[in-house]
Protein backbone atom coordinates (compact mmCIF):
# COMPACT_ATOMS: atom_id res chain seq x y z
CA UNK A 1 0.00 0.00 0.00
CA UNK A 2 1.13 3.70 -0.79
CA UNK A 3 1.00 6.18 1.81
CA UNK A 4 1.79 9.56 2.12
CA UNK A 5 0.86 13.31 2.45
CA UNK A 6 0.09 16.10 0.90
CA UNK A 7 -1.28 19.13 0.47
CA UNK A 8 -4.82 19.31 -0.94
CA UNK A 9 -8.84 19.65 -0.73
CA UNK A 10 -10.65 17.00 0.79
CA UNK A 11 -13.23 17.90 -1.07
CA UNK A 12 -11.72 18.32 -4.63
CA UNK A 13 -9.78 15.00 -4.40
CA UNK A 14 -10.77 11.85 -6.45
CA UNK A 15 -10.63 8.92 -4.50
CA UNK A 16 -12.81 5.89 -4.17
CA UNK A 17 -13.65 7.04 -0.16
CA UNK A 18 -13.22 9.54 1.58
CA UNK A 19 -12.68 9.78 5.39
CA UNK A 20 -14.03 12.70 8.10
CA UNK A 21 -14.64 13.26 11.65
CA UNK A 22 -16.91 14.46 14.52
CA UNK A 23 -16.96 14.71 18.06
CA UNK A 24 -19.81 13.60 20.43
CA UNK A 25 -22.41 16.17 20.34
CA UNK A 26 -20.49 18.00 18.41
CA UNK A 27 -23.05 20.42 16.82
CA UNK A 28 -23.82 21.21 20.44
CA UNK A 29 -20.66 22.62 22.02
CA UNK A 30 -18.02 21.22 19.76
CA UNK A 31 -16.31 23.09 16.81
CA UNK A 32 -16.49 21.14 13.82
CA UNK A 33 -13.85 20.74 11.42
CA UNK A 34 -13.69 22.67 8.23
CA UNK A 35 -13.55 19.56 6.05
CA UNK A 36 -16.89 18.24 8.00
CA UNK A 37 -18.70 21.49 7.58
CA UNK A 38 -17.49 21.52 3.60
CA UNK A 39 -17.94 17.69 2.67
CA UNK A 40 -21.32 18.42 4.53
CA UNK A 41 -22.49 21.24 2.63
CA UNK A 42 -21.91 19.69 -0.54
CA UNK A 43 -23.63 16.71 0.53
CA UNK A 44 -26.96 18.91 0.99
CA UNK A 45 -26.40 18.28 5.07
CA UNK A 46 -26.39 14.34 4.80
CA UNK A 47 -24.07 14.31 7.84
CA UNK A 48 -26.02 16.75 10.02
CA UNK A 49 -29.07 14.40 8.78
CA UNK A 50 -27.22 11.72 10.53
CA UNK A 51 -27.04 13.77 14.11
CA UNK A 52 -30.39 14.94 13.83
CA UNK A 53 -31.73 12.10 13.44
CA UNK A 54 -29.68 10.11 15.87
CA UNK A 55 -28.11 7.74 13.23
CA UNK A 56 -24.97 8.71 14.74
CA UNK A 57 -23.78 10.32 17.81
CA UNK A 58 -19.94 11.16 17.50
CA UNK A 59 -18.90 8.26 19.59
CA UNK A 60 -15.55 6.88 19.51
CA UNK A 61 -15.10 3.91 17.31
CA UNK A 62 -18.53 5.20 15.66
CA UNK A 63 -19.14 5.06 11.41
CA UNK A 64 -21.66 5.32 9.07
CA UNK A 65 -20.90 5.09 5.67
CA UNK A 66 -22.45 7.89 3.42
CA UNK A 67 -22.74 7.43 -0.39
CA UNK A 68 -22.11 10.79 -2.00
CA UNK A 69 -24.12 10.54 -5.03
CA UNK A 70 -22.10 12.45 -7.43
CA UNK A 71 -21.80 15.51 -5.35
CA UNK A 72 -18.22 14.76 -4.24
CA UNK A 73 -15.56 13.70 -6.39
CA UNK A 74 -15.11 10.72 -4.36
CA UNK A 75 -17.50 7.34 -4.28
CA UNK A 76 -17.86 7.28 -0.69
CA UNK A 77 -17.71 9.06 2.64
CA UNK A 78 -16.63 7.55 6.15
CA UNK A 79 -18.39 9.59 9.04
CA UNK A 80 -15.94 8.51 12.32
CA UNK A 81 -16.43 9.60 15.65
CA UNK A 82 -13.88 10.83 18.06
CA UNK A 83 -15.89 10.79 21.16
CA UNK A 84 -16.20 13.48 23.39
CA UNK A 85 -15.24 17.25 22.81
CA UNK A 86 -11.99 18.48 24.50
CA UNK A 87 -11.14 14.76 25.34
CA UNK A 88 -9.72 13.76 21.77
CA UNK A 89 -6.08 11.58 21.93
CA UNK A 90 -4.08 10.26 19.81
CA UNK A 91 -5.80 6.68 20.60
CA UNK A 92 -9.14 8.03 19.58
CA UNK A 93 -7.50 9.72 16.24
CA UNK A 94 -5.91 5.76 15.59
CA UNK A 95 -9.20 4.05 16.34
CA UNK A 96 -11.25 6.27 13.82
CA UNK A 97 -8.81 5.93 11.33
CA UNK A 98 -8.87 2.24 11.60
CA UNK A 99 -12.65 1.95 11.88
CA UNK A 100 -13.10 4.43 8.89
CA UNK A 101 -10.73 2.65 6.52
CA UNK A 102 -12.22 -0.96 7.67
CA UNK A 103 -15.76 0.38 6.37
CA UNK A 104 -14.56 2.14 3.43
CA UNK A 105 -12.67 -1.11 2.48
CA UNK A 106 -15.94 -3.23 3.07
CA UNK A 107 -17.46 -0.94 0.69
CA UNK A 108 -14.98 -1.80 -1.70
CA UNK A 109 -13.06 1.54 -1.67
CA UNK A 110 -9.16 0.30 -3.27
CA UNK A 111 -7.96 4.68 -2.53
CA UNK A 112 -8.76 6.28 0.53
CA UNK A 113 -7.87 10.09 1.40
CA UNK A 114 -8.47 11.80 4.76
CA UNK A 115 -7.56 15.04 6.25
CA UNK A 116 -5.81 15.46 9.66
CA UNK A 117 -8.31 14.40 12.29
CA UNK A 118 -9.15 15.29 15.90
CA UNK A 119 -6.88 18.65 15.05
CA UNK A 120 -9.33 21.19 16.28
CA UNK A 121 -9.66 23.75 19.06
CA UNK A 122 -8.77 21.21 22.19
CA UNK A 123 -7.41 18.73 19.55
CA UNK A 124 -4.18 17.09 19.61
CA UNK A 125 -1.16 18.35 17.05
CA UNK A 126 -0.47 17.76 13.40
CA UNK A 127 2.30 15.93 14.15
CA UNK A 128 -0.02 13.63 16.48
CA UNK A 129 -2.25 13.28 14.14
CA UNK A 130 -0.56 12.25 10.99
CA UNK A 131 0.79 9.49 12.74
CA UNK A 132 -2.21 8.33 14.68
CA UNK A 133 -3.66 8.20 11.15
CA UNK A 134 -1.11 6.15 9.76
CA UNK A 135 -0.74 4.24 12.34
CA UNK A 136 -4.69 3.71 12.39
CA UNK A 137 -4.82 3.00 8.93
CA UNK A 138 -2.20 0.51 8.71
CA UNK A 139 -3.18 -1.46 11.57
CA UNK A 140 -6.42 -1.40 11.51
CA UNK A 141 -6.70 -2.60 7.65
CA UNK A 142 -4.42 -5.85 8.48
CA UNK A 143 -5.30 -9.08 7.82
CA UNK A 144 -3.69 -12.35 7.82
CA UNK A 145 -4.16 -14.02 4.52
CA UNK A 146 -1.11 -15.80 3.82
CA UNK A 147 -3.71 -19.43 4.11
CA UNK A 148 -6.41 -18.11 2.08
CA UNK A 149 -7.17 -18.45 -1.61
CA UNK A 150 -10.34 -16.03 -1.78
CA UNK A 151 -9.90 -12.59 -3.17
CA UNK A 152 -10.81 -9.74 -0.61
CA UNK A 153 -10.94 -6.16 -1.31
CA UNK A 154 -6.94 -4.32 -1.01
CA UNK A 155 -7.17 -0.52 0.03
CA UNK A 156 -3.93 0.70 -2.90
CA UNK A 157 -3.76 4.00 -1.74
CA UNK A 158 -4.18 6.49 1.39
CA UNK A 159 -3.33 10.41 0.98
CA UNK A 160 -3.20 12.03 4.52
CA UNK A 161 -4.11 15.75 3.22
CA UNK A 162 -2.90 18.65 4.84
CA UNK A 163 -3.80 22.42 4.48
CA UNK A 164 -1.53 25.11 3.50
CA UNK A 165 -1.01 26.66 7.09
CA UNK A 166 0.17 23.11 8.46
CA UNK A 167 3.98 22.26 7.39
CA UNK A 168 3.80 19.33 5.28
CA UNK A 169 7.90 18.02 5.80
CA UNK A 170 6.94 18.36 9.62
CA UNK A 171 3.42 15.69 8.80
CA UNK A 172 5.89 13.48 6.69
CA UNK A 173 8.60 12.98 9.21
CA UNK A 174 5.22 11.61 11.76
CA UNK A 175 3.54 9.80 9.09
CA UNK A 176 7.22 7.71 8.14
CA UNK A 177 7.50 7.52 11.79
CA UNK A 178 3.80 5.84 12.12
CA UNK A 179 4.65 3.70 9.01
CA UNK A 180 7.89 1.78 10.62
CA UNK A 181 6.05 1.50 13.90
CA UNK A 182 3.26 0.02 11.77
CA UNK A 183 4.98 -1.82 9.82
CA UNK A 184 6.78 -3.50 12.61
CA UNK A 185 3.65 -4.10 14.55
CA UNK A 186 1.83 -6.09 11.60
CA UNK A 187 5.22 -8.21 11.43
CA UNK A 188 4.92 -9.20 14.86
CA UNK A 189 1.49 -9.95 14.30
CA UNK A 190 2.73 -12.25 11.11
CA UNK A 191 4.97 -14.10 13.67
CA UNK A 192 1.92 -14.76 16.02
CA UNK A 193 -0.93 -15.52 13.28
CA UNK A 194 1.69 -18.07 12.04
CA UNK A 195 0.64 -21.47 12.74
CA UNK A 196 3.77 -23.60 14.81
CA UNK A 197 4.09 -25.75 12.37
CA UNK A 198 5.40 -22.57 10.36
CA UNK A 199 6.75 -20.58 13.33
CA UNK A 200 9.27 -23.33 14.88
CA UNK A 201 12.36 -22.00 16.63
CA UNK A 202 14.21 -22.39 13.67
CA UNK A 203 12.10 -20.05 11.56
CA UNK A 204 11.99 -17.71 14.64
CA UNK A 205 15.88 -17.73 14.23
CA UNK A 206 15.97 -17.67 10.41
CA UNK A 207 13.28 -14.88 10.38
CA UNK A 208 15.67 -12.54 13.39
CA UNK A 209 18.88 -12.91 10.75
CA UNK A 210 17.43 -12.26 7.44
CA UNK A 211 15.72 -8.98 9.70
CA UNK A 212 18.65 -8.09 11.17
CA UNK A 213 20.63 -8.14 7.60
CA UNK A 214 17.73 -6.24 6.22
CA UNK A 215 18.08 -3.27 8.95
CA UNK A 216 21.88 -3.28 10.43
CA UNK A 217 21.28 -5.24 13.56
CA UNK A 218 24.34 -7.78 15.00
CA UNK A 219 22.72 -10.96 14.97
CA UNK A 220 23.63 -14.61 16.50
CA UNK A 221 21.98 -17.77 17.63
CA UNK A 222 22.49 -20.11 20.01
CA UNK A 223 22.52 -23.41 19.66
CA UNK A 224 21.74 -26.78 21.87
CA UNK A 225 25.44 -27.85 22.34
CA UNK A 226 26.31 -23.72 23.66
CA UNK A 227 22.97 -23.61 25.52
CA UNK A 228 24.43 -26.69 27.54
CA UNK A 229 27.85 -24.78 27.85
CA UNK A 230 26.32 -21.93 29.47
CA UNK A 231 24.46 -24.09 31.86
CA UNK A 232 21.14 -23.14 30.40
CA UNK A 233 19.10 -26.00 32.14
CA UNK A 234 15.93 -24.52 32.40
CA UNK A 235 15.47 -23.45 28.76
CA UNK A 236 16.98 -26.68 27.88
CA UNK A 237 14.98 -28.66 30.31
CA UNK A 238 11.72 -27.15 28.50
CA UNK A 239 13.52 -27.82 25.20
CA UNK A 240 13.36 -31.64 26.04
CA UNK A 241 10.02 -33.23 24.47
CA UNK A 242 10.15 -31.72 21.21
CA UNK A 243 11.78 -32.60 18.59
CA UNK A 244 12.49 -29.13 17.08
CA UNK A 245 15.88 -27.79 18.32
CA UNK A 246 15.80 -24.55 20.95
CA UNK A 247 17.44 -21.22 19.28
CA UNK A 248 18.30 -18.40 22.05
CA UNK A 249 18.41 -15.29 19.50
CA UNK A 250 20.11 -12.41 20.26
CA UNK A 251 19.97 -9.12 18.20
CA UNK A 252 22.08 -5.94 19.44
CA UNK A 253 21.64 -2.43 18.05
CA UNK A 254 24.85 -0.78 19.26
CA UNK A 255 24.04 3.38 18.89
CA UNK A 256 24.49 4.75 22.21
CA UNK A 257 27.70 6.31 23.75
CA UNK A 258 30.41 4.16 24.63
CA UNK A 259 30.38 2.66 27.96
CA UNK A 260 26.81 3.18 28.47
CA UNK A 261 24.64 0.10 29.63
CA UNK A 262 23.02 -2.34 27.04
CA UNK A 263 19.17 -2.45 28.08
CA UNK A 264 17.90 -5.77 27.25
CA UNK A 265 14.39 -6.50 25.70
CA UNK A 266 13.68 -10.13 26.71
CA UNK A 267 10.73 -11.88 24.82
CA UNK A 268 9.24 -15.49 25.84
CA UNK A 269 9.86 -17.54 22.75
CA UNK A 270 7.15 -21.15 23.25
CA UNK A 271 6.43 -21.12 19.66
CA UNK A 272 3.53 -23.68 20.74
CA UNK A 273 2.93 -24.55 24.75
CA UNK A 274 1.10 -27.72 24.86
CA UNK A 275 1.93 -27.66 28.63
CA UNK A 276 4.19 -30.56 28.12
CA UNK A 277 3.40 -33.72 30.70
CA UNK A 278 1.32 -31.29 32.49
CA UNK A 279 -0.50 -31.49 29.69
CA UNK A 280 -3.11 -28.94 28.86
CA UNK A 281 -6.95 -29.17 27.75
CA UNK A 282 -7.38 -29.51 23.88
CA UNK A 283 -10.11 -27.20 23.63
CA UNK A 284 -8.21 -23.47 23.16
CA UNK A 285 -4.83 -25.24 22.80
CA UNK A 286 -4.39 -24.17 19.25
CA UNK A 287 -4.52 -20.77 20.65
CA UNK A 288 -0.82 -21.72 22.38
CA UNK A 289 0.35 -21.06 18.82
CA UNK A 290 0.92 -17.38 19.93
CA UNK A 291 2.85 -18.68 22.94
CA UNK A 292 5.85 -16.93 21.35
CA UNK A 293 4.25 -13.18 21.06
CA UNK A 294 6.65 -12.24 23.31
CA UNK A 295 9.76 -13.08 21.56
CA UNK A 296 7.86 -11.29 18.16
CA UNK A 297 7.31 -8.03 20.22
CA UNK A 298 11.09 -7.80 20.77
CA UNK A 299 12.14 -8.94 17.47
CA UNK A 300 10.25 -6.43 15.53
CA UNK A 301 10.55 -3.39 18.26
CA UNK A 302 14.37 -3.93 17.92
CA UNK A 303 13.57 -3.88 14.09
CA UNK A 304 11.71 -0.25 15.05
CA UNK A 305 14.38 0.95 17.22
CA UNK A 306 17.34 0.24 13.83
CA UNK A 307 14.86 1.63 11.58
CA UNK A 308 14.91 4.92 12.87
CA UNK A 309 17.90 4.97 14.17
CA UNK A 310 17.54 5.52 17.78
CA UNK A 311 21.24 6.46 19.71
CA UNK A 312 21.26 4.03 21.89
CA UNK A 313 22.20 0.29 23.11
CA UNK A 314 19.65 -2.51 23.04
CA UNK A 315 19.81 -6.04 23.05
CA UNK A 316 17.05 -8.45 22.07
CA UNK A 317 17.12 -11.73 24.05
CA UNK A 318 14.27 -14.72 22.46
CA UNK A 319 14.79 -17.95 24.34
CA UNK A 320 12.62 -20.03 21.45
CA UNK A 321 11.24 -23.42 22.02
CA UNK A 322 8.41 -25.82 21.45
CA UNK A 323 6.45 -27.46 24.95
CA UNK A 324 6.25 -30.64 23.99
CA UNK A 325 5.39 -33.88 26.04
CA UNK A 326 8.14 -36.03 23.87
CA UNK A 327 9.36 -39.88 25.41
CA UNK A 328 12.33 -37.18 26.82
CA UNK A 329 10.73 -34.55 28.20
CA UNK A 330 10.65 -33.15 31.85
CA UNK A 331 8.66 -33.95 34.16
CA UNK A 332 6.70 -32.67 37.54
CA UNK A 333 9.17 -33.55 40.66
CA UNK A 334 12.40 -32.99 38.44
CA UNK A 335 15.19 -30.34 40.06
CA UNK A 336 16.66 -28.60 37.04
CA UNK A 337 19.71 -25.66 37.43
CA UNK A 338 18.46 -22.22 35.43
CA UNK A 339 22.11 -20.94 34.20
CA UNK A 340 22.53 -18.11 37.40
CA UNK A 341 23.25 -21.67 39.42
CA UNK A 342 19.84 -21.66 41.71
CA UNK A 343 17.70 -25.07 41.18
CA UNK A 344 14.10 -24.94 40.42
CA UNK A 345 11.85 -27.68 41.77
CA UNK A 346 9.15 -28.22 38.41
CA UNK A 347 5.56 -28.53 39.91
CA UNK A 348 4.06 -28.12 36.65
CA UNK A 349 5.65 -28.59 33.07
CA UNK A 350 3.34 -25.99 31.76
CA UNK A 351 4.89 -23.01 33.87
CA UNK A 352 7.07 -23.40 30.77
CA UNK A 353 7.97 -19.34 30.05
CA UNK A 354 9.37 -18.96 33.49
CA UNK A 355 11.88 -21.39 32.44
CA UNK A 356 12.83 -19.60 29.28
CA UNK A 357 12.83 -16.36 30.69
CA UNK A 358 14.93 -17.14 34.04
CA UNK A 359 17.60 -18.38 32.05
CA UNK A 360 17.39 -15.21 29.09
CA UNK A 361 17.61 -12.99 32.58
CA UNK A 362 20.48 -14.59 33.68
CA UNK A 363 22.11 -14.35 30.53
CA UNK A 364 21.51 -10.57 30.25
CA UNK A 365 22.66 -9.83 33.68
CA UNK A 366 25.79 -11.98 33.39
CA UNK A 367 26.71 -10.18 30.59
CA UNK A 368 26.03 -6.88 32.10
CA UNK A 369 23.18 -5.17 30.82
CA UNK A 370 20.72 -3.23 32.04
CA UNK A 371 17.82 -2.82 32.53
CA UNK A 372 16.30 -5.68 31.85
CA UNK A 373 12.58 -5.50 30.28
CA UNK A 374 10.92 -8.52 29.89
CA UNK A 375 7.63 -9.67 27.52
CA UNK A 376 5.70 -12.98 27.62
CA UNK A 377 2.26 -14.78 27.53
CA UNK A 378 2.90 -15.90 30.86
CA UNK A 379 -0.06 -16.80 33.43
CA UNK A 380 -3.52 -17.25 32.30
CA UNK A 381 -4.15 -15.63 35.70
CA UNK A 382 -3.11 -12.28 34.44
CA UNK A 383 -6.02 -12.89 31.89
CA UNK A 384 -8.56 -13.41 34.74
CA UNK A 385 -7.48 -10.35 36.45
CA UNK A 386 -6.93 -7.89 33.64
CA UNK A 387 -8.91 -9.21 30.60
CA UNK A 388 -7.75 -9.03 27.48
CA UNK A 389 -7.56 -4.72 26.96
CA UNK A 390 -4.14 -4.13 29.75
CA UNK A 391 -1.04 -6.18 29.83
CA UNK A 392 -0.03 -6.86 33.73
CA UNK A 393 3.51 -4.60 34.35
CA UNK A 394 5.42 -5.89 37.39
CA UNK A 395 8.73 -3.77 38.62
CA UNK A 396 11.56 -3.33 41.13
CA UNK A 397 12.13 0.00 40.00
CA UNK A 398 10.30 3.06 40.15
CA UNK A 399 11.79 5.59 38.04
CA UNK A 400 12.13 2.66 35.32
CA UNK A 401 8.61 2.09 35.87
CA UNK A 402 7.41 5.43 35.95
CA UNK A 403 9.26 5.89 32.53
CA UNK A 404 7.55 2.54 30.79
CA UNK A 405 3.98 3.32 31.64
CA UNK A 406 4.37 7.19 30.33
CA UNK A 407 5.62 5.44 27.15
CA UNK A 408 2.58 3.30 26.92
CA UNK A 409 0.47 5.99 27.25
CA UNK A 410 2.45 7.59 24.16
CA UNK A 411 2.10 4.44 22.38
CA UNK A 412 -1.53 3.79 22.76
CA UNK A 413 -1.11 0.72 24.35
CA UNK A 414 -2.78 0.08 27.53
CA UNK A 415 -1.04 -1.05 30.77
CA UNK A 416 -1.55 -1.25 34.60
CA UNK A 417 1.18 -1.77 36.85
CA UNK A 418 0.50 -4.53 39.28
CA UNK A 419 2.48 -5.22 43.25
CA UNK A 420 5.25 -7.43 43.76
CA UNK A 421 4.65 -8.48 47.90
CA UNK A 422 8.01 -9.69 49.02
CA UNK A 423 5.52 -11.65 51.31
CA UNK A 424 4.15 -13.61 48.41
CA UNK A 425 7.80 -14.83 47.81
CA UNK A 426 6.96 -17.64 49.95
CA UNK A 427 4.73 -19.18 48.02
CA UNK A 428 7.38 -20.01 45.52
CA UNK A 429 9.79 -21.68 48.18
CA UNK A 430 10.35 -25.47 48.03
CA UNK A 431 11.30 -27.97 50.39
CA UNK A 432 13.54 -29.69 48.09
CA UNK A 433 15.21 -27.02 45.63
CA UNK A 434 16.14 -22.86 45.51
CA UNK A 435 12.56 -22.19 44.20
CA UNK A 436 9.91 -23.92 43.27
CA UNK A 437 8.52 -22.97 39.07
CA UNK A 438 4.56 -22.61 40.30
CA UNK A 439 3.07 -20.72 43.22
CA UNK A 440 -0.30 -21.99 44.44
CA UNK A 441 -3.84 -21.20 43.96
CA UNK A 442 -4.14 -17.52 44.04
CA UNK A 443 -2.22 -14.73 42.69
CA UNK A 444 -0.87 -16.62 39.99
CA UNK A 445 0.02 -13.64 37.90
CA UNK A 446 2.35 -12.39 40.95
CA UNK A 447 3.52 -15.10 41.88
CA UNK A 448 5.10 -15.99 38.41
CA UNK A 449 6.26 -12.21 38.28
CA UNK A 450 8.20 -12.97 41.14
CA UNK A 451 9.79 -16.10 40.13
CA UNK A 452 10.96 -14.20 37.41
CA UNK A 453 12.72 -11.53 38.99
CA UNK A 454 14.49 -13.93 41.03
CA UNK A 455 16.79 -14.48 37.87
CA UNK A 456 16.36 -10.50 37.25
CA UNK A 457 18.73 -10.10 40.78
CA UNK A 458 19.18 -6.68 41.52
CA UNK A 459 19.01 -5.09 38.36
CA UNK A 460 16.45 -2.44 37.28
CA UNK A 461 13.86 -4.93 35.42
CA UNK A 462 10.15 -5.06 33.91
CA UNK A 463 8.22 -8.22 33.70
CA UNK A 464 5.21 -7.28 31.06
CA UNK A 465 2.28 -10.29 30.93
CA UNK A 466 0.74 -10.16 27.99
CA UNK A 467 -1.17 -13.63 28.02
CA UNK A 468 -4.18 -11.49 27.83
CA UNK A 469 -3.31 -9.12 25.53
CA UNK A 470 -1.25 -11.02 22.92
CA UNK A 471 -4.00 -11.87 20.82
CA UNK A 472 -7.80 -11.04 20.44
CA UNK A 473 -11.14 -12.76 19.07
CA UNK A 474 -12.52 -9.43 17.64
CA UNK A 475 -12.09 -6.30 15.69
CA UNK A 476 -12.20 -3.02 17.46
CA UNK A 477 -9.99 -0.21 16.48
CA UNK A 478 -6.59 -0.82 15.20
CA UNK A 479 -6.94 -4.47 16.45
CA UNK A 480 -7.96 -6.59 14.92
CA UNK A 481 -8.19 -9.90 15.57
CA UNK A 482 -5.88 -12.44 16.08
CA UNK A 483 -2.26 -11.61 17.17
CA UNK A 484 -2.03 -7.40 18.45
CA UNK A 485 2.17 -7.06 18.24
CA UNK A 486 1.52 -5.65 21.58
CA UNK A 487 3.69 -4.10 23.24
CA UNK A 488 6.02 -3.32 20.19
CA UNK A 489 5.07 0.65 20.11
CA UNK A 490 5.54 0.96 23.90
CA UNK A 491 9.32 -0.95 23.76
CA UNK A 492 10.04 1.37 20.99
CA UNK A 493 8.83 4.69 22.71
CA UNK A 494 10.74 3.31 26.05
CA UNK A 495 13.98 2.91 24.24
CA UNK A 496 13.40 6.30 22.28
CA UNK A 497 12.62 8.23 25.45
CA UNK A 498 16.12 6.72 26.74
CA UNK A 499 18.26 7.68 23.55
N1 LIG B 1 1.39 -19.81 27.99
C1 LIG B 1 0.70 -20.03 29.20
C2 LIG B 1 -0.08 -18.81 29.70
C3 LIG B 1 -1.21 -18.31 28.85
C4 LIG B 1 -2.51 -18.64 29.16
C5 LIG B 1 -0.98 -17.46 27.79
C6 LIG B 1 -3.55 -18.14 28.41
C7 LIG B 1 -2.02 -16.97 27.01
C8 LIG B 1 -3.31 -17.32 27.34
C9 LIG B 1 1.67 -20.44 30.30
O1 LIG B 1 2.81 -21.11 29.90
C10 LIG B 1 0.93 -21.33 31.24
O2 LIG B 1 0.55 -22.39 30.82
N2 LIG B 1 0.75 -20.89 32.46
C11 LIG B 1 0.05 -21.65 33.43
C12 LIG B 1 0.79 -21.54 34.73
C13 LIG B 1 0.31 -22.51 35.77
C14 LIG B 1 0.70 -23.93 35.39
C15 LIG B 1 0.94 -22.15 37.08
C16 LIG B 1 -1.36 -21.03 33.57
O3 LIG B 1 -1.48 -19.81 33.49
O4 LIG B 1 -2.29 -21.80 33.71
ZN1 LIG C 1 2.48 -23.23 29.81
ZN1 LIG D 1 3.39 -20.75 27.92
Amino acid sequence: MNLSAQQGDITKITTDGIIVSLCEEAERNGVPTSALVQVDKLLSGAISALLDNRAMKGKAREVVVVPTLGKLPSRMVAVCGLGRTGQVTSDSVRDAAAEGARALRKMGCKSIATPLLGTGAEGIEVGESARAITEGILLGLYEFTKYKASETTEVEDVTILTTPEVRLDAVSTSVDEGIVLSESTCLARDMGNEPSNYMTPTRMAEMSLDLASKYGLAASVIERDEMETLGMGALLAVARGSAEPPKFIKLSHSRGSVGTAHMALVGKGITFDSGGISIKPSEGMSDMKGDMAGGASVIAAMCAIARMGLNTNVTGLIPATENLPGGKAFKPGDIIRAMNGKSIEIISTDAEGRLALADALSYANKNGMSPLIDIATLTGACKVALGSLYSGVFSNDEALVGRFMDASVRAGEKMWRMPLPEEYKEMNSSPVADVKNVGNRYGGAITAALFVGEFAGGTPWIHVDIAGTGDTTKDGGATVKGATGVPVRTLYELVKGAS
